[in-house]
């Protein structure tokens, strides 16, 4: 074996397989060093999604011919003036993306400081083939071609043009969200996409988010040990099927840290489905000496000296806000759309009448019932007096009608009384005294054996739920006592779940967690099904305390709890209007 030192090409290529994934990480290197030498405006142009062509011209500081050949030397940088890597303010600092992108395409430097005259320098893979003179107003334009070429490993993995413009899309606007004080133009194939004027951060976010977000998002703003948070998160009921519509920053860097995500992930829990996400842009302020930028080579992700810290900002941060929004929800605005109301038989002069055939097809369809599973009762209350109405009947024994002030409530009584079951225990939970129910003869559920062990494990903490439970031979348990909240419950099924829900979660998450999840599971299984016939009285206790418990508008999953048909949506169905 013969040890040698790699040639500085090699060298340089190794290094841009960490910097340069793709044209999109070429155009983050681009535009970030645009931002750091102070531009006010950018410029980005693409062709084919960047594969084609990557330009980016700003109006920064720019740099004198020596420099410029500088910067395209590996481990050359003007941003550590004191060589203290702790206290990084600029986006780079390794001084390595200029030589990476080089060594992997055809690269293009032209600079101009103010005052001076302009140069080009002209690399091909690494090595420079020309330089001279160049026109150009004062700030730095680097054009990338024909990336990857000569690298078929990297060739390869690129995607579809179409794939690689989405990426370099959310690239521009992580960095556009990031300094929105700065003008950005955004140019495909000769279109213009985005032409953003400096602005305000609120702003910029409302330009580049989803505009529905205005009316389904909650603003954040908070402070706490030092640290800072501010930014937009959208309501529980407005969320996405993916998680590609949130934008994490750090310092006004952007950033896809996994502990970022994750405590956002954390602040929905038991509002949204696992499978939905929500829309975020969140802006955390740390002090420098309380962040390490420096641990990936990409610069998106970092890591805090005290990450329970910000952990707990941004839970707690959102959480409350949440809570304040509680009653929103958002299908209630939805509800002023009448096309998810409109009725299947047209109120048209023109319409014929329906044929015999079709009439009881439309029966067997919708399920008809000829009489009413409940009764309305004459309203001894005044409407007005509750924002959730009274209650005037029962449809397909799951949906609960009210009369409102101001329109009609349909309310689905599962997942509103999930929710106010979950809410109940986790107020008593919080109170430190779980109301629970002995059984009078202990009820042994039979599982098996990895289920047992499993259960088993969180004994003590489902103790503090009320779930009082004993091993008793290898492959049962026994129950001592159930949370009261559980009225004639299927123990046995319940233990199923939570075996199933402990293996899924595993000993990632925190105590606090793992309850949140238990009560949940026990919420679904102490509260009123679907098809299960209520009285009125029942009806309107549902929604008395619905109206005077934390985050009831929606379930457990992210789904609305009752929706509004207002007056006007009434008189719009019937033509009135
Ligand atoms: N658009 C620009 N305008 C002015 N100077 C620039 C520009 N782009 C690069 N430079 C200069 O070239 C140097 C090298 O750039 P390069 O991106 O390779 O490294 P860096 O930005 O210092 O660190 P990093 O590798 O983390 O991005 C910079 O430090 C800066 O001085
Ligand atoms: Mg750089």
């Amino acid at each position: 074996m013969s040890i040698r030192r790699l040639p500085s090409e090699i060298v340089d290529r190794i290094a841009a397989g960490e910097v340069v994934e793709r044209p999109a990480s070429a155009l983050k290197e681009l535009f970030e060093n645009a931002l750091d030498a102070g531009a006010k405006n950018v410029t980005v142009r693409l062709s084919g999604g960047g594969i084609g062509l990557i330009e980016v011209v700003d109006d920064g500081i720019g740099m004198a011919p020596a420099e410029m050949a500088l910067a395209l030397e590996r481990h050359a940088t003007s941003k550590l003036p004191e060589d203290s890597i702790d206290r990084v303010t600029s986006f780079g600092f390794r001084g390595e993306a200029l030589p990476s992108i080089a060594s992997v395409s055809r690269l293009t430097l032209e600079s101009r400081e103010r005052g001076a005259d302009g140069w080009r320098i002209e690399m091909d893979h690494g090595r420079k083939v020309a330089e001279g003179p160049a026109a150009l107003p004062p700030g730095t334009r680097v054009r990338i071609e024909e990336l990857f070429e000569k690298v078929p490993a990297r060739r390869k993995f690129l995607r579809s043009p179409r794939a690689e413009y989405a990426a370099s899309l959310d690239t521009v606007k992580r960095l556009a969200m990031a300094r929105p004080d700065v003008a950005v133009t955004l140019e495909h194939d000769g279109r213009r996409i985005l032409s953003l004027q400096p602005s305000t951060a609120p702003v910029r976010v409302a330009t580049l988010l989803a505009a529905e977000l205005e009316k389904h998002g909650v603003g954040i703003d908070c402070v706490r040990d030092g640290l800072g948070l501010t930014g937009v998160v959208s309501l529980p009921t407005f969320n996405r099927g993916l998680p590609d519509q949130q934008f994490l920053f750090v310092n006004a860097r952007p950033v896809k840290d996994r502990l970022l995500v994750g405590a956002l992930r954390a602040a929905y829990r038991d509002l949204i489905a696992r499978d939905r996400h929500p829309i975020a842009a969140l802006f955390l302020q740390v002090p420098l000496d309380e962040v390490d930028v420096n641990v990936h080579p990409a610069k998106t992700e970092v890591r805090f000296r005290d990450a329970a810290a910000v952990r707990g900002l941004i839970v707690g941060g959102i959480r409350s806000a949440l809570d304040v929004e509680s009653h929103r929800s958002a299908a209630r605005e939805q509800a002023a759309a009448p096309v998810a109301w409109t009725s299947d038989v047209a109120p048209s002069a023109t319409s014929a009448p329906i044929p015999a055939g079709v009439r009881e097809e439309r029966a067997l369809f919708t399920g008809i019932r000829v009489e009413p599973l409940a009764r309305a009762e004459p309203a001894i209350e005044p409407v007005q007096s509750y924002p959730l109405g009274v209650a005037r009947g029962q449809v397909a024994a799951t949906y609960i009608v009210a009369e409102a002030e101001d329109g009609l409530v349909i309310v689905d009584q599962h997942a509103a009384h999930e929710r106010l079951v979950l809410e109940r225990l986790r107020a008593a939970r919080a109170g430190g005294t779980v109301p629970r129910q002995d059984l009078l003869i202990p009820e042994i559920v039979e599982l098996d054996e990895p289920d047992c062990d499993r259960i088993e494990t969180a004994f003590a903490q489902l103790a503090t739920l009320g779930l009082e439970l004993e091993r008793f031979g290898p492959a049962s348990i026994l129950v001592r006592s159930v949370p009261a909240a559980l009225r004639g419950p299927d123990v046995g099924k319940l233990l199923a779940d939570l075996a199933g829900e402990i293996a899924e979660l595993g000993s990632a998450l925190s105590l606090q967690e793992r309850l949140d999840h238990v009560e949940a599971t026990i919420a679904c299984h102490g509260s009123v099904r679907a098809g299960r016939t209520l009285s009125v009285a029942e009806m309107n206790a549902l929604l008395r305390e619905m109206e005077v418990t934390p985050r009831s508008g929606q379930c457990n999953h992210g789904r609305p709890t009752w929706v509004k048909l207002a007056h006007a949506d009434i008189e719009k169905l019937f033509g009135r209007r």
